[in-house]
């Protein structure tokens, strides 16, 4: 893992973002996307861009299970919104958590994963070390499946509902297997709230209970970090 330190979310995102621009220059075809808070500036610099992603496909790492992709707390939304509608991608790929199959939906997703491999995958984690929806204790083989949201990641994520009970329960989710087959991996952590589980995911030994930590397994793997993110480091 190549860990990178910055004074600043702000810093460390402008970091992110030129190697994002490094890699669409010089022919990356599939990007992996991550939603949630903290790729939101990242999204704005690239939206704000001219660039031509006329030849880029995108496959987005999750979706919650019983949103359609028109609802604004759906990842399917946050994209659109986002980063898509600004940009001329080639195909952009999120799953359908609205779909009345969603076992089935694991399947095409899976499917598109193994047409589109992934060049560059952008990652958050969670504060309890989770990297899409796969929470602590997901198997490393684990390819797309249904995720059980841990209470834990409920509440995080509860910010972006109006009420508790409205946060899903249920994720569809690249699995672990399918992110760590990406070429190359960003992972972007900032703020205290972090600070433990980018601990755990560096200085720790690998194990499933910091899925996060499986990253000191990929090969080419860059973790850029705010200061705080990273207080807790040896
Ligand atoms: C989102 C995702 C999640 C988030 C993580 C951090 O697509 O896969 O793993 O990256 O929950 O979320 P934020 O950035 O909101 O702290």
């Amino acid at each position: 893992m190549n860990v990178l330190i910055f004074e600043s979310p702000d810093e460390a995102t402008k970091a992110a973002f030129d190697i994002v621009m490094q890699r669409l220059e010089t022919g990356l075809q599939t990007m992996g996307l991550a939603t949630g808070s903290t790729p939101l500036k990242l999204y704005e610099k690239l939206r704000n861009t001219d660039t031509d992603v006329s030849h880029v496909t995108t496959v987005n790492l999750d979706e919650y299970v019983g949103l359609e992709p028109t609802d604004p707390q759906s990842y399917n939304y946050y994209m659109n919104e986002e980063l898509f509608k600004y940009m001329n991608f080639a195909a952009t790929y999120v799953p359908n958590g609205a779909v009345e199959d969603p076992e089935k939906e694991c399947e095409r997703y899976e499917e598109i994963l193994k047409k589109n491999p992934v060049d560059l995958q952008i990652l958050g984690m969670g504060p309890n070390g989770h990297i899409g929806f796969n929470e602590p204790g997901t198997s490393f083989d684990s390819v797309t499946h249904i995720a059980e949201l841990t209470a834990s990641t409920r509440e995080a994520n509860k910010r972006f509902f109006e009420k508790e009970e409205q946060v899903p329960t249920k994720a569809i989710t690249m699995g672990i297997s399918s992110i760590l087959s990406a070429k190359e991996v960003l992972m972007l952590a900032f703020g205290e709230s972090k600070a433990e589980a980018v601990r755990s995911m560096i200085d720790e030994p690998v194990t499933e209970g910091c899925p996060a930590s499986v990253l000191q397994n990929h090969s080419n793997a860059v973790i850029i970090l705010d200061k705080e993110a990273a207080s807790k480091l040896e």
